[in-house]
């Protein structure tokens, strides 16, 4: 290499070199274009009929990413605010957390008789906002649905399950509910002091919202 070249800086070169690889198409949750009208039961499956998939291409063009976890084979308490990711024994767990710096972690149960004030809870969840991070959830058990909104702003609803681990990026209009299961458990993760604040639509002047337009909805447009 001559002399004038820039060198990449050895954060940058580490993130590259060992970046854990996302899961395979074929392990990606579920997803689907929601129906049109506004969603009478946010707990039911609220598909199109007949049935339309959103794909793994799609959802990755929208930044999100995802990694199939093995949850049977470790055990994690119902509830640790916070748990400390430097406990994690799950060896690709470990990796993730390594790879990515997330260095807080807390685990959750949303359940009706675990968690006081259950359906004022679901119902905040339900709002839709952005966060100014990345949200990073990994199912530990149970299940539930992300809305996230594609570039065309249409609702994109994803079935996450026990050994999900799925990233949103900063920005991204989203919203949770659980499924009629009523039952999830999950670890959030964060890199650095944890900050959940929802910033509720709309939030188009945001920064983080503006950051997200420019990286994925305008460069799409140019294509
Ligand atoms: C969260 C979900 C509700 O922000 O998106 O935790
Ligand atoms: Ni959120």
């Amino acid at each position: 290499m001559s002399e004038t070249e820039v060198e990449i800086p050895p954060e940058a070169k580490k993130i590259k070199m060992s970046s854990i690889p996302e899961a395979p198409d074929s392990e990606w949750p579920e997803a689907w274009f929601m129906a049109e009208d506004e969603c009478e039961d946010q707990k039911k499956e609220n598909r199109q009929d007949p049935n339309k998939p959103a794909t793994v291409a799609d959802l990755k063009s929208l930044g999100i990413s995802y990694w199939k976890m093995d949850a049977d084979s470790y055990e994690y308490p119902v509830k640790a605010v916070p748990w400390d990711p430097k406990d994690a024994v799950d060896p690709q767990l470990k990796a993730l957390r390594d790879d990515r710096g997330y260095s807080y972690a807390d685990i959750i149960s949303i359940r009706p008789d675990l968690l006081p004030g259950y359906d004022d809870k679901v119902k905040s969840f339900f709002e839709e906002h952005i966060h100014d991070a990345e949200e990073i959830r990994y199912i530990l058990d149970g299940s539930g649905y992300f809305d996230v909104r594609d570039k065309e702003d249409k609702w994109v609803r994803i079935w996450i399950k026990k050994g999900d681990l799925m990233t949103l990026p900063e920005g991204i209009y989203h919203r949770f509910t659980c499924d009629e299961d009523d039952y999830i458990k999950a670890m959030r993760l964060f890199i650095g002091q944890p900050v959940w604040t929802p910033f509720n639509r709309p939030m188009e002047d945001h920064p983080s919202r503006k950051k997200y337009v420019a990286s994925y909805i305008e460069e799409k447009k140019e294509d």
